[in-house]
Order: C-alpha cells, then sequence, then structure tokens
C-alpha cells in the first residue's frame, strides 16, 4: 500500500489538519515528518475544537496509529500535557502513538537562545526579527546538525541524560551570558525536572522508521503530515524568514525513513487566498481593508501565537513554484467560502521585477521584496456556499476561480472545503466537466 503526502503550498496554516484529519478515515497511519510544537493544526467537528500541536491529526480516529517520525523536534513537556489533553477528551492514546526514538528533543534553553536571538535582530530604528513562534525549533535543529543534539533516547536513561544535559545547559549558559548578555539557566533544576519525564515517555518511544517499514510490507496506508508550508522551507522559502526544516516533499522521506519509492499521492493544501504568520516578504499582502476583511472572515489569528496573520490574494507564481518543488498530484483549495460575498477578486499571474515580468519565484528574501504582483480580476460571487457539498452547488464565478486556479498552477483540484467543520468539503471536483 502507498504512503500519501499533505503539505502546505503556502507559508503554513493552510487547513492542513482538517484535510489530515478527513483522510484519516482512510489510511492506517499518520505520520508527522518535521517541525515541532511551531505547528498549530485544528480539526472541527460537531461544536468542538481541537488545536494539535505534535501529535498527528488522525488522533481523533480509531484504529489509526499516529508516529512522530525522527525529524521532527520534539518537546517533551509540550507533548505529554497534548496526550493528557486527548485522553481528558475520551480519546485513548497510548498504544496508537509512537514517537521515534532518534527525534531530537527540545530543551529550555533552545527557546532561551532563540527568545535571545530574536532580541538581538531588533534595535531601535530597525526589526530583523524572524517573527518565530518562540517554541525553540531553529536551536533544537541547530544542535541536531552540530550534532551535540540530544534525542528522545537520551529521555529515557537518566544517567545519559543528566550527563548530556548538563553539558548542553552548561555551554548555553556561557553563550547566552557572554554573546547575548542575557539570563542564566538553571541547571539543576532543569536536569531535574527532565529526568523526572523518562517514565512519561518510555511507553510512546519506538524505532518509528521500523514500524512504518513493516506497515508498509503488510499493506497499510500511511499519510505523511506536513507541518508549516513549502514557502517556510529552509531551502525553498524565503530564506531566512522560514522555519528550520523541510515541509517540502523530500522532507518525508529523510524525516520518517521512508523510501520515495512507496508515495503515490502528494496533496498540496491551498487556501483560496494567501497568509502568513511573522515576518518577510509576502508580495500579495493586503494592508488596507481587504486584508483587514480576510482576517476578519478568515478567522485570521494564530493556532499556536495567537498573532494575526497577514493576508493578501492568492499568489498563483508561488502555487506553480511550489507545485514544481513538490510535485502535487492534487491540491486541495480551502476557506473558498471566506471569499464568499466580494464583487471583484484578484489573483497574481505574474511578478514585475526590475522593469520586467516573470513567471519565476525567487526565494532569496530580497528580492522577492521588491516584487510588484501583476493581478488579474476575476468576478466574485455572492452566495454563501458553507452548505454547497458538490460542485453543481457552487455558484459559476466560484467554479471560474477553482478552474483558473487549476490551470495557472498546474495541478488538479481533488476537493475544495467551504468551512471548517469535516462536513464542509466538496469532493466530486474531478467528476465535475471541465469548461
Ligand atoms: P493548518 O496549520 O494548516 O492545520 O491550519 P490552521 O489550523 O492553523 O488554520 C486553518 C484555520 O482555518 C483553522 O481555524 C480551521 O478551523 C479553519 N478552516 C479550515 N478549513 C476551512 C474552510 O474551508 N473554511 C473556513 N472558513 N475555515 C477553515
Ligand atoms: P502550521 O503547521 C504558519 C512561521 C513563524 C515564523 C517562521 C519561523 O500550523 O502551518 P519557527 O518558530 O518555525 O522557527 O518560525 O515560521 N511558522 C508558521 N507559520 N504556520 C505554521 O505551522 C508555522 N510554523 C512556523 O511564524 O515566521
Ligand atoms: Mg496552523
Amino acid at each position: 500500500m502507498p504512503v500519501s503526502i499533505v503539505i502546505g503550498s503556502q507559508w503554513g496554516d493552510e487547513g492542513k489538519g482538517k484535510i489530515v484529519d478527513l483522510l484519516s478515515n482512510d489510511v492506517d497511519v499518520v505520520a508527522r515528518y518535521q517541525g515541532g510544537a511551531n505547528a498549530g493544526h485544528t480539526i472541527c467537528w460537531d461544536d468542538q475544537e481541537f488545536v494539535l500541536h505534535l501529535i498527528p491529526s488522525g488522533i481523533f480516529h480509531d484504529g489509526v496509529d499516529c508516529v512522530i517520525g525522527n525529524g521532527v523536534v520534539l518537546d517533551p513537556k509540550a507533548v505529554i500535557e497534548e496526550i493528557e489533553q486527548i485522553e481528558a477528551l475520551g480519546y485513548p492514546v497510548e498504544g496508537r502513538l509512537h514517537i521515534s526514538h532518534n527525534a531530537h528533543v527540545i530543551m529550555p534553553h533552545h527557546k532561551a537562545i532563540e527568545a535571545a536571538q530574536e532580541q538581538g535582530r531588533k534595535s531601535d530604528t530597525d526589526d530583523d526579527a524572524i517573527g518565530t513562534t518562540g517554541r525553540g525549533i531553529g536551536p533544537a535543529y541547530a544542535d541536531k546538525f552540530a550534532r551535540t543534539g540530544i534525542r528522545v533516547v537520551d529521555l529515557l536513561d537518566r544517567d545519559v541524560l543528566r550527563t548530556k544535559l548538563t553539558r548542553a545547559i552548561e555551554a548555553k549558559n556561557a553563550l547566552l551570558k557572554q554573546v547575548y548578555g542575557a539570563n542564566q539557566l538553571d541547571v539543576d533544576a532543569i536536569v531535574e525536572e527532565y529526568v523526572e519525564l523518562d517514565q512519561k515517555i518510555d511507553p510512546y518511544v519506538t524505532d518509528t522508521a521500523q514500524l512504518l517499514g513493516r506497515a508498509l510490507d503488510n499493506d497499510k496506508h500511511v499519510l505523511a503530515e506536513g507541518a508549516q508550508g513549502s514557502l517556510l522551507d529552509i531551502d525553498f522559502g524565503s530564506y531566512p524568514f522560514v522555519t528550520s526544516s523541510h515541509p517540502t516533499a523530500g522532507g518525508c522521506s529523510t524525516g520518517l525513513g521512508v523510501s520515495p519509492v512507496h508515495v503515490n499521492r502528494i496533496i498540496g493544501i491551498a487556501k483560496a487566498y494567501c497568509t502568513r504568520v511573522g515576518n518577510g516578504p509576502f508580495p500579495t499582502e493586503l494592508e488596507n481593508e481587504m486584508g483587514e476583511h480576510l482576517r476578519k472572515v478568515g478567522a485570521e489569528f494564530g493556532a499556536t501565537t495567537g498573532r494575526p496573520r497577514r493576508c493578501g490574494w492568492l499568489d498563483l507564481v508561488a502555487l506553480r513554484y511550489t507545485t514544481m518543488i513538490n510535485g502535487f498530484t492534487e491540491l486541495v483549495i480551502t476557506k473558498l467560502d471566506v471569499l464568499s460575498g466580494l464583487d471583484e477578486i484578484k489573483v497574481c499571474v505574474a511578478y514585475q521585477y526590475d522593469g520586467k515580468e516573470t513567471q519565476r519565484f525567487p526565494s532569496e528574501a530580497h528580492t522577492l521584496e521588491r516584487i510588484t504582483p501583476v493581478y488579474e480580476t476575476l468576478p466574485g460571487w455572492d452566495e454563501d456556499i458553507s452548505d454547497a457539498r458538490h460542485w453543481s452547488d457552487l455558484p459559476s464565478a466560484a467554479q471560474d476561480y477553482l478552474r483558473f486556479v487549476e490551470e495557472h498552477s498546474r495541478a488538479p483540484i481533488g476537493s475544495v472545503s467551504i468551512g471548517p467543520r469535516r462536513d464542509q468539503i466538496i469532493s466530486d471536483v474531478n467528476e465535475a466537466p471541465v469548461a
């Protein structure tokens, strides 16, 4: 059985959680392959809403196993809290959640370094901060690649952890003091707190690459859940205003230990417009009433930090770029309902840079900052579409909008989401005639 991947095609918060939850009806395993508790994946059912940060969005489905892969950076306290919250809702987690022994661990010193680095990028006149989520992601990945990180397996051995953690915090304290002039961390208090976690985390830890390999041998269907978005990828995003992992398709193989030969479906999630949280270039950003309108109607506030999301028109140059990088076999367009009631809708079809028109997405931030978007204007629609369940229920202007997106992104649209709830989905797009 194959592997499917769900990937954010923009700057994150495209509605991946909702779509992974829906697809979990038909899979055996859901696996996170990168990122950490910087993610906020919202799932809504009946009148409930739950935001997952680390645990895969298949956890609310009986019989689905959930994996936190080696490519994730794990905050052990955050995962234990999340397990307790989910179990309090009546969903069993033990026996269904499997955490890679090789995943790297986020510790208080990663968050302290990140806070000091972000502060250091601000001055009275400039703000060059990345606008991170403050979850310690960048410094934890930096330690991983510097080969100084602590892994989940180290949490299980109190003596090893005590030694490694003491060494790590002492080194970071020197950095915090000498480079950033920041407060020192209490080595003993942190060591005592974290050695106690071994028993809590132990039941979940395993070799998840082996587990996934066995699942595939046994014809199980694995769904890989990307966090963040392709334009936040460390290599392909608007560096340095990116996250420190690979949300793009390639990250799935290294982040889980699953060979690309198994992957046969790569689903790109795209909002019908664009949003971005944090700093960095955003060519189609609307810093006006229309931007406010999208933020209000789309309830665009961060699921992890509560920050207002920056809003703008759909950027088809960027979407074509992320389709190329990921090889999307289909797109799911979310939040189409948010565009209802507009007289006209703009979409960016090209960039202007140095007086020339281009179709190339420049991932380097300094070029992207100087882009002027070239827009086409499409007619809007008045109807409330949140009760639509079939392609034929959509007004023709909404159908035309989707066909335009499909043509310019060069990926077929598989489904369309028209509200936050599970039932608010249109899945017969492909069966509908293409004009
Ligand atoms: P993720 O990080 O990609 O999982 O997305 P988030 O959960 O951070 O943000 C998406 C937000 O939009 C959440 O509040 C969802 O409940 C909501 N949402 C998802 N799909 C739709 C949709 O089609 N329409 C509307 N109005 N809201 C949606
Ligand atoms: P989900 O999975 C939106 C952004 C941060 C910041 C940059 C780097 O919910 O889509 P980091 O803390 O990762 O070092 O911050 O990346 N960012 C996200 N934006 N959705 C996310 O996750 C994000 N995770 C990180 O705002 O700009
Ligand atoms: Mg989110």
